[in-house]
């Protein structure tokens, strides 16, 4: 689980500071996201939980006739963000929790998404007010991740932590609570969206690359997701054993300069009803 709150401080934090790796590690699903969205109208894009800025870059680029919002509830995150977006005129970044953001210009036509909506704490209280200040017929396009058994990235490092403890609730806030395509259809269905469609994608999650693609997918995860939960979270006698883990499983998928694992994504779309 991570919640608002763990974005707006500490994880928000660790994503703005490892910004190229984390883009790194979405190497593989950006394109096919824009592509998604490039066949979508919208002049008045939002980036929901946009973070470092990387989609949102790139949307501004491709449609330099748009206004480009992205918004986040990470302040880090989002000055990692407008450091980016300098010397861009259709691109802007603004600190903002999506569930209660309101358009200071025009009603958004498009809202975009690469990973930022499986985090609100009522989805469908979000989706309501996404909705309420979205133009007739807007568009939405995100990706999520499928289930964690299709993700061994996440998988992986799950089975390397000790036995015991209750099982995560599968719908708390975090990178898995957009899994099951049902819910998440009865979520926008119940919250002014029509028309849900679920692509499955599935991608190389790049947890490293270059010389030394090993030490760069342990930094990653010294940082990011699951493994730095664990280190943080696991009692301290019980961490070097989780470290020498980890380092096998990591090196155990090294192929050349790539470290990477198998990573299972719906690139959802819907139209405001
Ligand atoms: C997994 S990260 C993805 C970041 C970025 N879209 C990317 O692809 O690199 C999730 C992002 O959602 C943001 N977020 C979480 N809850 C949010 C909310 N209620 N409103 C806006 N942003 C939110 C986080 O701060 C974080 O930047």
């Amino acid at each position: 689980m991570t919640d608002k709150r763990e974005w707006e401080g500490p994880v928000g934090r660790s994503w703005a500071e490892e910004w190229r790796r984390t883009d790194r590690s979405f190497a593989e699903l950006t394109p096919r996201l824009l592509e998604a969205i490039a066949a979508l109208p919208g002049g008045d894009v939002v980036d929901i939980g946009c973070g470092a800025g990387q989609l949102s870059l790139a949307v501004a680029d491709a449609r330099p006739d748009a206004r480009m919002l992205g918004i986040d509830v990470s302040a880090d995150l989002v000055a990692a963000a407008t450091i980016r977006a300098q010397g861009r005129r259709n691109c802007a970044f603004a600190l903002a929790d999506a569930a209660t953001w309101e358009p200071d210009r025009g009603a958004p036509d498009l809202y975009i998404s690469r990973h930022g909506v499986m985090f609100f704490d009522d989805p469908v209280a979000a989706f309501v007010h996404l909705a309420g200040v979205a133009q007739r017929g807007a568009n939405l396009c995100f990706s999520c991740f499928r289930s964690p058994r299709e993700n061994p990235w996440a998988s992986g490092i799950a089975a390397l932590l000790p036995a015991g403890g209750a099982p995560p609730d599968p719908h708390a806030p975090g990178p898995f609570a957009f899994a099951d395509p049902r819910r998440v259809a009865e979520i926008l269905e119940s919250s002014g969206w029509r028309d849900v469609a679920f692509a499955p994608h599935d991608i190389r999650y790049i947890a490293g690359q270059g010389p030394d693609p090993v030490a760069e997918a342990l930094a990653l995860f010294a940082r990011i997701g699951p493994a730095a939960r664990a280190m943080r979270e696991l009692p301290e006698d019980e961490r070097p054993a989780f470290q020498a883990r980890l380092a096998e499983f990591v090196a155990e998928h090294r192929r050349g300069d790539t470290v990477a694992f198998g990573a299972g994504v719906w690139i959802a779309t819907a139209v405001k009803a």
